[in-house]
């Protein structure tokens, strides 16, 4: 058996630092499964499809050529780990996430990183839906304020240039949709614990998780 920890939760709350951090603590595989979802969208961008041709955009996710390299997120062989941050990509990626085709296209590639000795999954319904038997799930929460000013901070490091106001009022509109929709909607599964790290350190955040893993 694969031991597998889950990390769900909302836009900009900090699983992807928490899932890669706790992932190479435990020498764990790590599934960035938003990724997956942002991939699709700049594929789906690149070809001209419409997010709302849901066969289209499902047969992309079906195919999709990804990889993960030494850090590096590969789509067809090219490098497009900064582009899949783009807030763009974000948004398309949020909006055909809520496509059912989409979500069943993009399983058998998820459930493929279960592998020894062991996997880190983050994303929206790690917990909920694709590793429902996981032997923890993390629900991980941070207010909209710290959340918006975590994803400023990070743009500004790029040379982005972006207006806190107008990010927060955008991940409240991703967090409205991703609670909403109707498939595999954003919620903590019945056996979560959670956490929420408005006020935490990352290291803390990780010392709590392995807490709870080693308990
Ligand atoms: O960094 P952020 O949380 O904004 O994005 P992400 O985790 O990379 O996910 C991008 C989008 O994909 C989210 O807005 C979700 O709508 C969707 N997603 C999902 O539906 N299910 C997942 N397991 C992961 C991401």
């Amino acid at each position: 058996r694969v031991p597998v920890l889950t990390v769900d939760g909302p836009t900009a709350s900090g699983k992807g630092t928490l899932g890669s951090a706790l992932a190479e603590r435990l020498g764990y595989h790590h599934l960035d499964s938003g990724a997956l979802y942002r991939a699709t969208a700049l594929a789906a961008l690149r070809q001209g499809v419409p997010a709302g041709d849901e066969a289209a955009v499902a047969a992309i996710a079906r195919a999709l050529p990804l990889r993960f390299e030494n850090q590096q997120t590969l789509l067809a062989g090219e490098d497009v780990s900064d582009e899949l941050r783009h807030e763009a990509v974000g948004s398309l990626a949020s909006q055909i996430a809520a496509l059912p085709a989409v979500r069943q296209a993009l399983v058998e590639l998820q459930l493929a990183f279960r592998r020894l000795p062991g996997l880190v999954a983050d994303g929206r319904d790690m917990g909920t839906v694709i590793f429902p038997g996981a032997a923890l799930k993390v629900f991980l929460t941070a207010n909209s304020e710290q959340r918006a000013s975590r994803r400023h901070k990070q743009l500004i490091s790029k040379g982005i240039s972006a207006n806190i106001e107008s990010l927060r009022a955008d991940l409240e509109a991703r967090d409205a949709r991703d609670q909403h929709r109707s498939v595999a909607p954003l919620r903590p599964a019945e056996d979560a614990r959670l956490l929420d790290n408005s006020a935490l350190s990352v290291e803390t955040s990780v010392d709590q998780v392995l807490d709870w893993w080693d308990a």
